[in-house]
């Protein structure tokens, strides 16, 4: 079947899409965009999160059909190599990437907890990024990320 959507404000279209395909599928193999991480494929550490109109998701668990007609940002979509969002500059400077494979989806987690809370307890950041699994930081420094992050952002 064939998919239209809209990809961090552009129109893309991919033919051939088989119908139990996910969108994290969708946007690495089809769309070339490989922010977002492929680790578990079972929506249970949260390296794929993207959002879906305006909402946090976990691609792995969206089928690429049920992005027919809608908005998706990936990581992608939030800045640029040149042009860093503030989450992600934070997450460089507190040193809250190691090997980086978790570090896309905790930036979209990260700015998806900041849009709705700007000024997070320690707590409410832990309980916004409970669904992110990081094996290297022990997490103390992806704390310390969120945290400049919240300071930086008006
Ligand atoms: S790959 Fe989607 S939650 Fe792990
Ligand atoms: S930095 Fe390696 S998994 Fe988080």
């Amino acid at each position: 079947m064939k998919v239209e959507c809209r990809v961090n404000g552009e129109r893309r279209v991919a033919d051939g899409v088989w119908e139990g395909e996910s969108l994290l599928y969708l946007l690495r193999e089809r769309l070339g965009l490989f922010g977002a991480k492929n680790a578990c494929e079972q929506g249970e550490c949260g390296s794929c999160s993207v959002y879906l109109d305006g909402m946090l998701v976990c691609a792995c668990l969206v089928l690429a059909g049920q992005a027919e007609g809608r908005e998706v940002v990936t990581v992608e979509g939030l800045g640029r190599a040149d042009a860093l969002h503030p989450v992600q500059q934070a997450f460089v400077e507190a040193g809250a990437v190691q090997c980086g494979f978790c570090t896309p989806g905790l930036v979209v987690a990260t700015h998806d907890l900041l849009t709705r809370i700007p000024n997070p307890t320690e707590p409410q950041i832990r309980e916004a990024l409970a669904g992110n699994v990081c094996r290297c930081t022990g997490y103390a420094k992806i704390i310390d990320a969120v945290q400049l992050a919240a300071d930086r952002l008006p």
